[in-house]
């Protein structure tokens, strides 16, 4: 009988650790020193527990062998976890407390930039974009309206574009919107109506080391951050403040903190959903 340890691995070996996590950013190119480290090793032990390896040291010899490995541990390790309308408090507060403002202080300017920072599948900029139409309307055909969904899963990318989803994954938002904004296909999947496709874009970005962006009025930036270290997330908080226009708002998971610098940068509009704006 084979004997299979209680925990993966079964010894910690820092330097073997040290070694995986360089072999990870050279096969993945997956940063592992920006992440909390208690956080990796959790995602890691999941592979290891899957491939039975006992040590950091056999899981790299898997991960240099085995292909299907690489996209396995990256899947892994980006958790993309999400939803339509993931935490649906929030968007309503954002729906009373930021748009009427948001859309008064633009007046005759009808260009709107909309930022969702780590969109994994897309549920999230799709949220938005209905969000909006809700809000605005019919009217919506006037103002020039893009949501930008970036994330560094280049096959949450690939979904996000198709923007097709079971039925499970839709069940919470209600047969309004379920009628509204979705097509029903032949297969029984549910694909969000071109009207609202039409409004979002995705592109890979890596918010830690790729180009800086600018120009938005809203960025949506929800459980990324907390699995990176806290003097990366103080980083890309100002980073955050400095892609928004004055008065652009951006909103954070329901259990990330605003913290550093940036704290002193925005208003707390609702500290309990977590939407902030940036001071003029
Ligand atoms: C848990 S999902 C969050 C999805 C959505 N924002 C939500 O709240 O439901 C986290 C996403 O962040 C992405 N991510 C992780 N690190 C990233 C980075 N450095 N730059 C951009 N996206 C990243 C992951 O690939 C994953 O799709």
């Amino acid at each position: 009988m084979m004997d299979y340890p209680d925990t993966f691995p079964a010894y910690e070996d820092e330097s073997e650790f040290t070694e995986l996590k360089a072999l990870i950013k050279r096969k993945i190119g997956f940063n592992c020193e920006d992440y909390k480290q208690a956080h990796l090793k959790r995602r890691l032990a999941v592979r290891l527990r899957a491939n039975r390896s006992k040590s950091y040291k056999e899981y790299a010899n898997v991960l240099l062998t085995n292909e299907t490995e690489s996209q396995k541990l990256k899947e892994t390790l980006t958790v993309n976890v999400t939803e339509l309308f993931r935490n649906p408090e929030t968007y309503e507060a954002f729906r009373i407390s930021a748009l009427p403002e948001l859309i008064k202080a633009k007046g005759d300017n009808r260009t709107i930039r909309v930022w969702s920072a780590g969109c994994s599948n897309g549920e999230e900029p799709y949220s938005i974009a209905i969000m909006l139409r809700e809000f605005l309307g019919i009217s919506v055909k006037r103002y020039d309206l893009t949501i930008l969904g970036t994330d560094i899963d280049e096959d949450s990318l690939e979904k996000a574009g198709k923007g097709v989803y079971q039925f499970k994954q839709l069940e919470k938002i209600g047969q309004d919107r379920l009628s509204k904004f979705f097509d029903k296909k032949e297969d029984y999947t549910y694909q969000v109506v071109d009207e609202i496709r039409d409004l979002v874009k995705f592109r890979y970005h890596d918010m830690i080391s790729g180009p800086r962006m600018f120009g938005f009025d809203i960025i949506f930036c929800r459980n990324v951050t907390i699995y990176f270290e806290q003097a990366l997330q103080e980083r890309l908080y100002v980073n955050f403040y400095k892609a928004l226009n004055d008065g652009g708002y951006f909103v954070m998971g329901k259990t990330e903190t605003l913290v550093g610098p940036a704290d002193e940068l925005f208003y707390p509009v609702d500290v309990k959903e977590r939407i902030y704006q940036k001071k003029r």
